[in-house]
């Protein structure tokens, strides 16, 4: 079904893009203004679907863990780099904070860049203009890896908390339409993690920010302490 879906979406975000380049004449401001129009729905149209299909596959069991050595503060630092431009347009600032021995995890590249981005993409979503989103990498104690993501944003009442992991819920539905998404991101980073065998947590404080740390078990850590793998 992927196929049948992406193909056509893949066909709207190229061919908009292909005509909004000049290439094929010079383009009046409303034919640009459209196209641009165009271009983003189907970008946004597609991402939607990628999350939709991702949930899909792993509540059918479905979700295959392609596992390799992946260095973390690379994946961080592309993370990073993708939200730049959306954070530069939120005034708010991203940076990373590594600390201890640089390390690598057994993991899957593609499913540890999406928690890492979702966590991200919701920091600075979530943010308020002149916050700051902050990712602290360390070994913990114990020999797992901990990746914890910290906002200055508007943060997670106690009461909505409890169902934010669930798919498509949002902690304000009255706060949607400020800010838009499905409500899958959270649930897709918990089942991720989970496949990984590590384990997702969320600290918040309304008004004043919000910290989700993603914990990567020690067997899946390589170098750097004792407790590694291998
Ligand atoms: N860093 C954060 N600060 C404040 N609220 C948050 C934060 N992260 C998540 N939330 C709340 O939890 C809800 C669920 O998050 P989730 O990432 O699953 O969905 P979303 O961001 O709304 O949509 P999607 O990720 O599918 O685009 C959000 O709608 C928001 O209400
Ligand atoms: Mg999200």
């Amino acid at each position: 079904m992927s196929h049948e879906l992406r193909t056509p979406l893949n066909a709207i975000i190229g061919f908009s893009d292909l005509l909004r380049s000049g290439h094929f004449g010079t383009l009046e401001a409303k034919q640009r203004e459209y196209l641009d129009n165009i271009h983003d729905s189907g970008s946004h149209l597609l991402e939607l679907i990628n999350d939709i299909l991702d949930v899909s596959k792993v509540e059918a069991g479905r979700y295959d863990l392609h596992e390799e050595t992946v260095d973390p503060l690379e994946v961080i630092a592309g993370c990073i780099a993708l939200v730049a431009v959306r954070a530069g347009g939120h005034r708010v600032t991203v940076d990373s904070a590594h600390a201890g021995p640089h390390v690598h995890l057994h993991a899957d590249r593609r499913a540890l860049k999406q928690v890492t981005l979702n966590l991200l993409s919701n920091a600075v979503k979530f943010n308020k203009a002149g916050g700051s989103v902050t990712v602290h990498t360390r070994v913990d104690r114990d020999g797992s890896f901990l990746i914890t993501v910290t906002d200055t944003g508007i943060g997670i009442s106690a009461e909505a908390r409890p169902r934010i992991f669930a798919p498509f819920q949002q902690a304000d539905p009255t706060l949607s339409r400020r800010f838009e998404g499905t409500g899958l991101g959270l649930w897709i980073c918990k089942a991720l993690v989970e496949m990984h065998g590590g384990s997702i947590e969320i600290e918040s404080e309304e008004q004043v920010g919000t910290t989700v740390t993603t914990r990567w078990p020690a067997q899946r850590v390589i170098g750097g302490v004792a407790t590694a793998a291998d």
